[in-house]
């Protein structure tokens, strides 16, 4: 048995004991928005270092639980708090646990971040939904192709699904909540961007930028999940501010900031879905 079916099995088997239903759309929550796993009604909390082949998640702002239980109704999975490739994880393990939900029967993902603007009209606690990706970091799918998951040569076209895209757009109306769709830059980080940097995102064709998502999002849709992106603006870009410079703390304050209403987005669309 592969590892991907073990880890599956696990939680499977947790979901079964708990006599729970099992959920068909996970969630994976970024810096500062775990806050989203608290509102999970009826919730069953796996610690990461309960399952089988996860890893540990070190990043500031990340809990490290996987939460199964309702959320809005439906049933849910959650990752709260997801592993970065600048903590020194390949990208296989950065990708797993998207290939363990694939295995789980999870048929939508929605992923969440922490980002800076690159885009000179948005401002700090903005909520972007993303369009589109532009990735600078390596592509997880490099290697044998795991046949059984998908192509060798997956699609791009549509990756964040125009129908979940027309789904936020509507809840957002009913919500009152002022939403940006934009396209989202990956780096490795650990480091900020330099000026030079932001101003070449920019000129690509960027809006805002960050250090994780895609390689979930490559891995997603190499598995045939529908997926949804949405990133809280926690800064604007060094060029365009004076003196001001990043601050990681401060990044998990502004997502802390923004986070009830991306949280009341998702609860919506959750809903629906
Ligand atoms: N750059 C990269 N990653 C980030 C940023 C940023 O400005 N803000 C939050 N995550």
């Amino acid at each position: 048995m592969n590892s991907y079916t073990e880890t599956a099995q696990y939680i499977a088997r947790r979901i079964a004991d708990a006599a729970m239903a099992t959920p068909t759309t996970a969630v994976i929550l970024g810096s500062g928005l775990g806050k989203l796993g608290d509102l999970i009604a009826n919730p069953l909390v796996i610690p990461y270092s309960d399952i089988p082949h996860f890893k540990t998640s070190t990043a500031v702002g990340h809990k490290g639980n996987l939460i199964v239980g309702t959320l809005g109704g439906k049933p849910i999975l959650a990752m709260q708090g997801r592993f970065h490739y600048y903590e020194g994880y390949t990208m296989q393990e950065v990708t797993f646990p998207v290939r363990v939900f694939a295995t789980l029967g999870i048929r939508t993902l929605i992923v969440s971040n922490a980002a800076g603007a690159v885009n000179p009209d948005y401002r700090v606690g903005d909520l972007m939904v993303i369009t589109d990706h532009i990735n600078f970091m390596p592509n997880p799918l490099v290697g044998p192709n795991l046949d059984d998951f998908g192509p060798r040569f997956p699609d791009m076209t549509d990756t964040y699904s125009p129908r979940l895209r027309a789904l936020a757009d509507s809840c957002a109306a009913n919500l009152g909540i002022a939403l940006q769709p934009g396209v989202y830059v990956a780096g490795t980080g650990p480091s900020y961007e330099t000026p030079a940097e932001y101003r070449f995102y920019r000129t690509i064709g960027g809006d805002a930028c960050g250090m994780s998502t895609v390689p979930e999002v490559i891995v997603a849709r190499h598995s045939g999940l529908e997926v949804f992106g949405i990133s809280v603006i926690t800064n604007q870009s060094n060029d365009l501010k004076d003196g001001t410079v990043n601050d990681a703390d401060d990044v998990v304050r502004q997502a802390d900031n923004a986070a009830a209403r991306m949280t009341a987005l998702i609860e919506q669309m959750i809903k629906a879905i």
